[in-house]
């Protein structure tokens, strides 16, 4: 391939774009806002890699006018958002940055937890409204970790790294659901009980956190039936992918008090969240910041460059998504 040129749909740190750009032809997209369908169709017309990110939507109808295309190298580990049958009947390849950030993500996840249980975000918007009282007994109780049991859903390396956080750091029990029993070492690691039900794990945990990836298959799968299978004083966090959740039955959840608080990091169209939640005090939102370090967001565009690179010298690719 001569003088390959490269899509990157938004803006990424500055050392990797000079990077990036040291070795290739690179298109940046300037302004750096979200491209729409037609847009990325025509530029990805003249491209040979596209490079893009969870903010985008690759579907068979973008893929399909790229005739050019032959590797989409994502900026980030999900890949929900990218249509892999059509880059696999188009014979386009795709890759992902896996690894890299997993602590990140299990901070933010944690974070959450926090910041539900403790009551920090009411705390902080009561604080800066000016209606702090000062100190009293009652004020803002929330709930303590230690031996409490934390339920995963999902026991991949995000939700190892939170079962680690919580056990070893807040002395929480762990216990998970997946679509397998983990490693014993693993499992041994963190003295975590797997649960082969869904509904069986929620009914047990005090605290909830999901990490599945997103895409039909778990869409939806904490819907009314298992919010209600959850405990009255239970937390859910959720930093994995917001179609996940049920967000109706979710707001109708923390409206009536069937689970005592959520944190949420992502959401079905971001950024539009999900109507009522923003007036609901017993939820803290924040704006998809799971990989938002210095650090990380580094280590996903050397990841990512790590892959163009490969599949331009013809090696294999060291993070490809099997199609
Ligand atoms: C990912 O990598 O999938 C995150 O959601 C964005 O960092």
């Amino acid at each position: 391939m001569s003088s390959p040129r490269i899509l990157l749909t938004r803006r990424w740190p500055a050392h990797v774009e000079r990077a990036m750009a040291a070795e290739f032809d690179v298109i940046f997209n300037e302004n750096d806002q979200p491209m729409s369908q037609k847009q990325l169709a025509e530029a990805m017309r003249e491209v040979d890699i596209l490079c893009p990110t969870v903010s985008d939507r690759i579907d068979a109808e973008v893929i399909g006018e790229a005739p050019k295309v032959k590797l989409i190298a994502n900026y980030g580990v999900g890949f929900d958002h990218i249509d892999l049958s059509a880059a696999k009947s188009r014979g386009v390849a795709v890759s992902n940055t896996p690894g890299v950030l997993t602590q990140a993500t299990a901070d933010i996840a944690f974070t959450l937890l926090l910041m539900a249980a403790r009551r920090a975000g009411e705390g902080e918007r009561e604080l800066r409204a000016g209606k702090w009282t000062g100190w009293r007994p009652t004020h803002l109780m929330g709930a303590s970790l230690a031996g409490k049991t934390l339920g995963l859903v999902g026991f991949g390396r995000i939700a190892q790294a939170v079962a680690r956080r919580a056990h070893h750091g807040f002395g929480m029990k762990i216990a998970y659901y997946g679509r397998r029993e983990a490693e014993p070492e693993i499992a041994q690691r963190y003295q975590a009980q797997f649960h082969e039900n869904l509904h069986s794990l929620l009914r047990i945990s005090d605290a909830v956190s999901l990490h599945v990836p997103g895409g039909a298959e778990t869409r939806h799968l904490i819907d009314s039936t298992a919010l209600k299978s959850m405990r009255p004083h239970a937390y859910l966090v959720n930093t994995a992918r917001g179609e996940v959740v049920d967000h109706t039955a979710l707001t109708n959840a923390l409206e009536n008090k069937l689970i005592a608080g959520a944190g949420l990091d992502v959401y079905p169209e971001e950024p539009s969240i999900p109507k009522g939640l923003t007036k609901l005090e017993n939820v803290v939102l924040l704006p998809h910041l799971g990989s938002a370090t210095n650090e990380t967001r580094i280590a996903m565009g050397m990841k990512a460059l790590a892959n163009v690179e490969a599949f331009l010298s013809g090696k294999p690719l060291p993070d490809p998504v099997l199609l």
